[in-house]
């Protein structure tokens, strides 16, 4: 087992985090600058997972409080670093700090592809509530998951 810490992400890291989601999604990578707001932004929850001094992967949450929900916007495991339970953490931890400010819903997007992310969240209890048609860009669809953390 892999021993790495869970930190919170600054702004001094947005140029290896930008890295690692294009390495992670190529032309579906969010913009630097919308990873920046993720950082910035007083109600989102940006995570990093660190070993040994290297960021290996993030994970991005916003709390939509009024309609208590935490909406994940990105998660991302270095190729070289993944199956040895990073996002796992990452997931499990920001689930918590949705938990701690009175979030009751986990929401995310996931495309119907992506087996390895889907197997992830059905792992943790997320189910799939609907199909989002061409979410992706043209005839790649998207998977809306929800998990009830109460
Ligand atoms: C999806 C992703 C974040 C998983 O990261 P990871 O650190 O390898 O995940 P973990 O080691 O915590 O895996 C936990 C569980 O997820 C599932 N899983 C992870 N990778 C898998 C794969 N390649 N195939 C099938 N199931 C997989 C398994 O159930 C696994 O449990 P197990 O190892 O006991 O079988 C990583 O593959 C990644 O960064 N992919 C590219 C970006 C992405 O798709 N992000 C999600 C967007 S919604």
């Amino acid at each position: 087992m892999t021993n790495f810490a869970i930190e919170r992400a600054e702004t001094r890291d947005i140029e290896v985090l930008n890295e690692i989601e294009r390495e992670c999604f190529a032309e579906q990578a969010f913009p630097k600058s919308f990873l920046k707001y993720l950082i910035l932004y007083p109600h989102s929850i940006f995570l990093k997972a660190m070993i040994g001094g290297e960021i290996v992967g993030f994970i991005a949450g916003i709390l939509q409080a009024s309609h208590r929900v935490g909406r994940i916007y990105t998660l991302d495991v270095k190729p070289e670093f993944r199956r040895r339970g990073i996002a796992s953490k990452l997931l499990q931890t920001l689930e918590s700090e949705f938990k701690n400010r009175g979030i009751a819903f986990s929401v995310l997007e996931v495309e119907v592809t992506n087996t390895a992310a889907i197997g992830l969240y059905q792992k943790f209890g997320y189910r799939s509530v609907r199909v989002l048609k061409n979410y992706y860009g043209k005839n790649r669809n998207g998977l809306q998951m929800v998990k009830n953390l109460v």
